[in-house]
């Protein structure tokens, strides 16, 4: 078996794990990131596509700016949608100036994978056999197979980045950690389409038959959502039936409606919530997915991995630069800090727009609940100022 050594084994590189490595390798500080799947299924796997204000900071930072700054869409407002009427939400005003870049999240991963490519420091894909142990101690591993090899990669600390599905935190013993979750009784049926946005800003609608959502990737690209059963399955959904679903649920009286183009990716979510606490264990902490999942409705996602991995990285960076752990040891704190605003502001998000055919009462004061939002500029600032996401911390 072969050893390896270094400080930060990385486990993991999805957008966690790739920003978490770029972060360590500018402060001089060594990776190894482990990844289970290929290459390109990392950049073609379609996620989420809006970055927070303080994301995009970042990119630009840590010198990921430039295809970003050529080809992301800057969004400074967004439309709530009810009743036929869509009413505009102008985030960037409310908020002094901060706003949304769409950005797919594999644009994100391509450009760190390349940032990685550009330094001499180890990424591994198509890894099995993943393990972690001893991270109660000063030097944990990481067990991993490699072409048919084995190999032990010795470190100072281990990052789990490894999504929800990941061996990192189901490895920390289950009396140490409380997760908590929630699981939505909705599912959305994303569709990727080639067609030019019809609208500039993205649109969350709200209709008697269920919540839709109009989003995009580029200047020909549209992304799609419907609120579905968790139970459907995509075979009941032919291309037909999703347009005339997207068209009922979308139009509104205006005679605003989605461009129409071939459905080129269609896929079924589920929603649900998980927080996991605390974030870390010994020598092991989680960052992203693995430390918690938020429904789509509020696009927190990608952007709480991006604050976890900032966040890791400092922390890591003051260890080695003097030896002090203060601020690895407030890691977790500060972490759910975040995380618990954004569960509460996706949760909000959820309620207000996903349709529960089985509470009248609820409906009317969902409407409620939206009349009072774009009438209000203290409701449309709460919404904004969570939407475009508060500073990292
Ligand atoms: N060993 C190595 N890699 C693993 C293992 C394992 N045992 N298990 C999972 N992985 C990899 C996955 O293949 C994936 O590439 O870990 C990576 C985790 O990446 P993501 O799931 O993308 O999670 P994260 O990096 O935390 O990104 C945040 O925000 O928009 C949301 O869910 C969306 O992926 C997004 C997330
Ligand atoms: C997307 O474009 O994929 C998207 C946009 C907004 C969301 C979720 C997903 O709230």
């Amino acid at each position: 078996m072969e050893q390896i050594r270094t400080q930060v084994g990385i486990v993991g590189g999805g957008p966690a794990g790739l920003m978490l490595g770029h972060l360590l390798h500018l402060r001089g500080i060594r990776s190894f990131i482990l990844e289970d799947r290929s290459e390109e299924h990392v950049i073609e796997r379609v996620r989420a596509g809006v970055l927070e204000q303080s994301t995009v900071d970042l990119l630009h930072e840590v010198g990921l700016g430039d295809r970003l700054a050529r080809e992301g869409l800057r969004h400074e407002g967004i439309y709530v949608a009810f009743g036929g009427e869509r009413h505009r939400i102008p985030l960037a005003e409310l908020t002094g100036g901060r706003a949304i870049t769409i950005y797919g999240q594999n644009e994100v991963v391509r450009d760190l994978i390349d940032a990685r490519a550009a330094t001499a420091e180890p990424l591994r894909f198509e890894v099995d056999d993943v393990s972690i142990r001893d991270f109660d101690m000063q030097q944990p591993k990481i067990g991993f197979r490699h072409d048919g090899q084995r190999h032990e990669l010795t470190c100072d600390f281990i990052a789990g980045c490894d999504g929800s599905r990941g061996i990192c935190q189901p490895s920390i013993p289950a009396s140490q950690v409380r997760i908590y979750e929630r699981v939505y009784p909705f599912a959305w049926l994303g569709i990727l389409v080639d067609a030019a946005p019809s609208s500039d800003e993205l649109v969350y609608s709200l209709h008697e038959r269920g919540f839709a959502l109009f989003s995009m990737r580029s200047p020909h690209v549209t992304r799609l959502y419907l609120q579905v059963s968790p139970e459907e399955d995509i075979e009941q959904w032919p291309d037909e039936r999703i347009w005339s679903e997207l068209d009922l649920r979308l139009h509104t009286r205006d005679g605003w409606t989605p461009l129409r183009g071939p459905i080129t990716q269609k896929g079924i979510t589920r929603m649900r919530s998980v927080v996991v606490e605390p974030m870390d264990s010994g020598r092991l902490f989680l960052a992203g997915d693995a430390a918690h999942i938020v429904p789509p409705t509020g696009a927190k996602g990608l952007n709480l991995a991006m604050a976890d991995v900032w966040r890791l990285a400092g922390a890591l960076g003051k260890f080695y630069e003097s030896g002090n752990e203060t601020e690895l040891r407030a890691y977790s704190e500060r972490g759910l800090r975040r995380t618990w605003r954004a569960q509460r502001f996706s949760a909000w998000m959820t309620s207000a727009l996903h349709r529960d055919n089985s509470d009248a009462f609820d409906q009317r004061r969902q409407r409620a609940e939206l009349e009072y939002l774009v009438s209000s500029r203290a409701a449309m600032t709460s919404l904004a100022e969570n939407y475009v996401g508060v500073e990292f911390d």
